[in-house]
């Protein structure tokens, strides 16, 4: 199965954006801390959340949807606090598992957390603050053992700023008894979304969004109902799609003040940003402008969008600069933009980028989430057709991605052979 599209058309219309996919990954299971029902709306359609959803019915959670938006959650009957199926070592937020289990039952054995292959990922963090927690923490055979028969509070100061170490630690701290300090924390909205719904649920978290989060343990946690936060990154992703293909698009369901560095770096690339109560604007404007950016935890221009921009800089009118400050090689889907006639120079973790004035279509593979959608948006704004391979990648985190692109009138199709493809491009001409 690949993307197939015809680039040049400028984006135009309105979008919508679904619930946050990090926001709904560390969700579901803060939902499972509960022995009540907890119902959770607004959770995107990808697959990623079906993956985490297999992995919870496997140990016992009643997961039920009706319209695959809403969740109803009940984690009464979980048979056993070990999760290792094959589904769940192919997502990152598997990981959330064990900080739940850990804060219920006292005990939790995942496995390893796989996830997009951008860099190192190590959990030191989480396990750092597991034990600080008083659990004992290690990796046995591929399998993360978390045990915590006196669990309590403790201090934690995370060695960087990690937006999974930090809601994980939340996770155990939000039912171990005493008082849990959490320093240097990352703001991320996810992170203040899931502090949210542990709230709801009768936790006592006090500080998410700032960097110091302090949580006080309660006995239980009951039952509740919740709607996830847009998608930033979603979002984002629609307003450099504009940028790049020169168009007009309306991105609507939002918090635009979650946008701020996103739509900072638009309008220093010269496009026009207005903002709305729950809604974006953005009007692409040709030359774009080049500029310089570093990718930082929030509120800072956030790597999620690292592919995006540089995409935008590729057809920019001079030199860009992309320091990539959080994953070691995010830089992967340079060898395919070069393909495209990009000038884009990587050292380490810096790419320079020499704007050119036109891209030109080729056969693409995605290397990972982000950067698939990148080059999805770098063929959207080529000229000619272009293909884009491995597109599960995109599909763990995109709702409904290539209908949202055909709604501002994108010509795209998800094909599964040649045949299709050569029936797309006769329909399209
Ligand atoms: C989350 O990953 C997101 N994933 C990522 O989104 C996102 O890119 C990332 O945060 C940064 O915003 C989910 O929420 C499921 P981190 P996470 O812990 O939690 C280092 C996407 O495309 N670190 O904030 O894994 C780490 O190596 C994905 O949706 C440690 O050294 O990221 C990295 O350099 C991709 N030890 C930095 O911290 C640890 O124990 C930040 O990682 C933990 C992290």
């Amino acid at each position: 199965m690949q993307y197939y599209m015809k680039g040049g058309n400028p984006l135009v219309g309105d979008v919508y954006i679904s619930g946050a996919k990090n926001a709904a990954l560390g969700i579901l299971p803060a939902a499972i801390m509960a022995d009540e029902t907890v119902i959770i709306d607004n959770v995107p359609d990808v697959s990623d959340i079906h993956t985490l959803c297999d992995a919870m019915s496997e140990i016992g959670v009643l997961v039920a949807t009706g319209d695959n938006h809403t969740y109803t959650i009940n984690g009464a009957n979980i048979s056993k606090a070990r999760v290792d199926n094959e589904h769940i070592r192919h997502i990152r937020a598997g990981y959330y598992l064990l900080g739940a289990l850990l804060g219920k039952y006292h005990h939790a054995e995942v496995a390893l957390p796989g996830g997009c292959n951008i860099g190192s990922r190590p959990i030191d963090q989480h396990l750092k603050g597991f034990r600080a927690l008083g659990a004992t923490a290690e990796v046995q055979h591929g399998i993360v053992i978390v045990d915590g028969k006196n669990l309590h509070g403790g201090h934690v100061y995370l060695d960087m700023v990690s937006v999974g170490a930090t809601v994980n630690i939340m996770l155990a701290a939000a039912l171990a008894p005493g008082n849990t300090v959490i320093e240097n924390a990352a703001k991320e909205p996810h992170v203040v979304d899931i502090a949210n719904l542990l709230n709801r649920m009768g936790a006592n978290i006090r500080g998410a969004g700032t960097d110091i989060i302090k949580i006080r343990g309660v006995d239980h946690l009951h039952g509740t109902d919740y709607s996830v936060i847009p998608d930033q990154i979603e979002a984002g992703t629609y307003m450099f799609a504009a940028a790049i293909t020169q168009g007009d698009v309306m991105v609507h369901n939002i918090i635009p003040q979650h946008m701020d560095a996103i739509s900072s770096k638009l309008i220093e690339m010269g496009c026009e940003v207005s903002e709305f109560d729950e809604a974006i604007r953005v009007v692409g404007k040709f030359p774009l402008h080049p500029c310089n950016v570093k990718t930082l935890p929030y509120p800072g221009f956030p790597t999620d969008m690292q592919p995006q921009i540089c995409v935008a800089l590729a057809k920019a009118d001079g030199r860009g600069v992309i320091t990539e400050s959080i994953f070691e090689s995010r830089f992967k889907y340079v060898d395919e933009l070069t393909k495209m006639g990009a000038h884009i120079k990587v050292e380490g973790n810096v790419a320079v980028i020499d704007g050119v004035p036109r891209m030109t279509g080729a056969q693409l593979e995605a290397p990972d989430l982000r950067a698939g959608a990148a080059l999805v948006l770098a063929g959207l704004g080529a000229d000619g057709w272009s293909s884009v391979s491995n597109v599960d990648f995109i599909m763990r985190g995109y709702e409904n991605f290539i209908e949202k692109l055909k709604g501002l009138g994108a010509e795209i199709e998800c094909v599964s052979d040649e045949r299709e493809a050569r029936k797309f491009r006769f329909r399209v001409g």
